[in-house]
């Protein structure tokens, strides 16, 4: 398959997390004989550097042009503490995820039996969590009107929903839980907002054409309660913006970390797959950043073109390197490993490389390795 894949690497420590997501799919490429271009561009703090934008016209060619985007991070600590810029590295991921009309974020979020005792959570209660986050994304209180008074002491953000954004994102929820185990669960905020009772009233009609499935409801506070309690008891989580993005870095913390979690966004015509995380910028370039949740997004991406075989791939090498604890200090604190050492480990698991069939040299150190 041929595949032209727009990389927006972004900031922080996306550019090196997802330096090793492009090497895996190079390895793809190179082992299962497909043709994957790469089309870098910028996006966010490294954008309004050079342009003075966020998300420049080019960067948005490029995507649109493309298959599909690849995407590290953005942010930057210089804005992070100056309520005053004009122009935020964040608005630069708002203004993509809106103009290629992402509107679904899928999450996944699994726990490898290996990392089970670094969740800070009880074994017994996150051993097989398997949930699937389907967060809205191109609506709600991140895109509503914005309003500061002139004197700076008033501040509003509209949170609002049209009944076509639940629906599209709601026939996708539904779709995947009839090919999992067939359970819905809405998060909103009912007894409150006005637009939580609009979903509801949305989600239970379409509900009624997936006679398969079961829907039930939580009010997000109870939800993210439950996140810790029984995450088992969940399958899908459909939610909104806001919800979505605070209870996905919750809900990573049962997978150990949240430098293990992927995400896929997808709308009727683009496709852009990122880690969940942010461009950690205490972490720029010192290696330590796990590209795991890259190369995972790498694998979401391959899945969405029904490379099944090569996805599986990916996910039994980032599998293999976490058995053999070959993994960035964020997993096992005493780990040497670098972001760079767990991306050639599993680039050369993906390539078949025969080191690697040896496992046991692995687990005795990294010189074994290179
Ligand atoms: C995420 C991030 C973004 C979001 C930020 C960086 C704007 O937290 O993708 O979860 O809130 O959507
Ligand atoms: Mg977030």
């Amino acid at each position: 398959m041929v595949l032209n894949i727009a990389v927006l690497a972004g900031d922080g420590i996306g550019p090196e997390v997802t330096n090793e997501a492009v090497k895996v799919l190079k390895a793809v490429a190179s082992r299962y004989g497909h043709g994957f271009t790469f089309t870098p561009a910028l996006l966010g703090a490294c954008a309004i550097d050079k342009y003075n934008m966020a998300l420049p016209q080019d960067t948005l060619e490029i995507c649109q042009e493309a298959d599909a985007v690849l995407l590290g991070a953005v942010g930057h600590p210089k804005y992070d503490n100056n309520p005053d810029a004009p122009v935020r590295p964040e608005q630069g991921l708002l203004a993509i995820r809106k103009a290629l009309q992402l509107f679904a974020n899928i999450r996944p979020i699994t726990i490898y039996d290996k990392l089970i005792p670094q969740s800070p959570l009880k074994a017994d209660r996150i051993a097989g969590v398997d949930i699937a986050i389907y967060r809205e994304l191109t609506g709600g209180i991140y895109f509503g009107e914005k309003f500061l008074s002139v004197d700076k002491t008033v501040a509003t953000d509209v949170c609002s929903y049209s009944v076509k954004e639940i629906e599209q994102i709601t026939h996708m929820a539904f779709k995947a839980a009839q090919n999992r185990r067939k359970k819905v669960t809405l998060v909103d905020k009912a007894n409150v907002l006005e637009t939580s009772r609009l979903w509801r009233r949305v989600v239970s009609q379409i509900a009624a054409e997936y006679s398969d499935v079961v829907l039930d409801f939580l009010f997000v506070d109870n939800a993210a309660m439950q996140l810790i309690l029984n995450p088992k008891q969940f399958d899908v989580m459909l939610t909104e913006n806001m919800f979505g993005d605070i209870l996905s870095d919750e809900a990573s913390v049962i997978g150990g970390s949240i430098g293990l979690a992927a995400s896929a966004s997808v709308g009727d015509k683009y496709s852009l797959f990122e880690p969940i995380h942010g461009s950690y910028p205490a972490a720029t370039g010192k290696g330590i950043a796990n590209p795991v949740a890259s190369i995972l997004s790498a694998a979401l991406l391959l899945e969405h073109f029904d490379l099944y075989e090569e996805a599986e791939a990916i996910k039994n090498a980032v599998a293999v390197s976490i058995n053999l604890n070959y993994c960035t200090p964020d997993i096992f604190a005493d780990s040497t490993y670098s972001t760079d050492d767990v991306g050639n480990f599993i680039e050369s698991m993906v390539l078949g490389n025969e080191i690697f069939n040896n496992h046991a040299n692995v687990s005795i150190g990294k010189s074994t390795i290179i």
